[in-house]
């Protein structure tokens, strides 16, 4: 896996010892099983990530020991969660170094953080002729809530193309910034190609022109140490089940002074300073924008994720995915009949192809029986399929827990796909 140079912060030093990749697997149960008698080669973490066991019993642990509402008690369990749960909220910040803690806002997840922002930043500032400036590699969550913005506001949609190789065509979309761009969005990593953009340098060059720039990090924060001071985004959207934690709990960032000007997204309990018939004043920062009983266990099981990741350091992650991720595409593109889609110079985490003459949903039901897992389809990314012409891909991906033997047992797989369809 390739970084972005001197926005990737340093979580361990560079000569720490290599990941004990073994060791790692018996972090996480689910591995140790067989799928159809086969030990399970699981490579779909793009899709969702598997739970180490301190996250699960971090969950566990809320509905056992001190379940209760946060914000709101003044007994000793509510108390508990409450600290849980803004603990959890100090951990994102340490994760992704937001300058402040109020600048984390739970959610469900990416989709969810791009809807907020989408609905209470970018809506009361955006008019008929605007534009808004997104890639053509996009996943469908930063690409649909632009549209329905688009559809209300008379804005206009603009995508940055692609190059055959899969990588941003970088002149392409500074010619597409304008005085009428009112905002930024790009994907960080692709989750249909593994293309790491050059997301350091488009946010210098979108704000030298006072456009402000939304990161979808869903499939970077469980590869790459995220900093958002240093990469100076206003927004930054992930999701916690691909880092490792659970689902349904994600994290929107965004910078101070945006979320205060910003409206609330929704309307409820807990977002509220004060309610009469007449008007309503809003809560602090980060309460604003957390209408109703949050996702208190799961936002605990997140900072147990991140714990874990800090733990084994970021940058050990990145450097045992790097190894995996090169070995994967060495093989791959060694094996007859693959045609890779997705061969940027700086990738993570993703290995996509086709096979000749197969479709992807035959391809990934022979590996399944094979004990295999991989996601096959348009990975919510159809616009990547058109560009590349086909109508879906086959998709390895990895996660801290995969190591060359996995990549070895797919490329085995992979020969007697190519056997039942000779
Ligand atoms: N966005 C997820 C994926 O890429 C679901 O598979």
């Amino acid at each position: 896996m390739s970084r972005t140079g001197s926005t990737i912060r340093t979580a361990t030093p560079a000569a720490a010892a290599p990941l004990d990749v073994q060791r790692v697997r018996r972090d996480f149960p689910i591995l140790a099983q067989s799928v159809h008698g086969k030990p399970l080669v699981y490579l779909d973490s793009a899709a969702t990530s598997h739970k180490p066991q301190c996250v699960i019993d971090a969950v566990s642990r809320v509905y056992s020991e001190f379940n209760s509402n946060v914000h709101r008690g003044v007994h000793a369990l509510s108390q508990r969660a409450t600290d849980a749960y803004e603990a959890a909220r100090g951990k994102v910040r340490d994760f992704i170094n937001a300058a402040d803690s109020a600048e984390v806002i739970f959610v469900r997840g990416t989709t969810e953080a791009i809807n907020l922002a989408a609905s209470s930043f970018a809506r009361p500032r955006v008019k008929a002729g605007d534009e808004i400036l997104i890639t053509h590699m996009e996943h469908h969550s930063n690409i649909v809530p632009w549209q329905l913005l688009c559809e209300q506001t008379g804005a206009a949609l603009r995508v940055a193309p692609i190059d055959d190789r899969g990588q941003l065509i970088l002149e392409e979309w500074e010619r597409l910034l304008s005085d009428r761009t009112k905002l930024v969005g790009v994907t960080y990593v692709s989750n249909a190609l593994g293309t790491v953009n050059p997301v350091a340098r488009m946010i210098r060059l979108a704000h030298e022109r006072g456009v402000p720039v939304l990161i979808d990090g869903a499939q970077a924060t469980p590869h790459i140490p995220i900093d958002v001071q240093a990469l100076g985004c206003d927004f930054f959207a992930f999701s916690g089940h691909k880092t490792y934690g659970p689902t349904g709990i994600g994290v929107l960032y965004g910078r101070r002074e945006h979320l205060e000007a910003m409206p609330p997204y929704q309307g409820g309990g807990d977002m509220i300073s004060s309610v009469t018939f007449a008007r309503t004043t809003y809560n602090d920062l980060p309460y604003k924008f957390e209408a109703g009983t949050p996702n208190i266990a799961d936002a605990i099981g997140l900072g147990a994720a991140i714990d874990y990741l800090r733990g084994l350091g970021m940058d050990r992650v990145a450097a045992h995915e790097a190894d995996v991720l090169a070995y994967g595409q060495a093989r791959l593109a060694e094996t007859p009949g693959i045609r890779p889609v997705g061969t940027a110079d700086h990738k993570a985490g993703v290995l996509s192809f086709a096979m000749e003459g197969i479709h992807a949903h035959d391809v990934g039901t022979i590996l399944d029986l094979e004990g295999i897992a991989i996601r096959t389809g348009h990975h919510c990314a159809q616009p990547v399929m058109e560009r590349f012409g086909v109508p879906a891909t086959a998709r390895a991906s990895l996660g801290v827990y995969n190591s060359r033997e996995d990549i070895d047992a797919l490329i085995a797989a992979l020969g007697r796909v190519a056997e039942v369809f000779k």
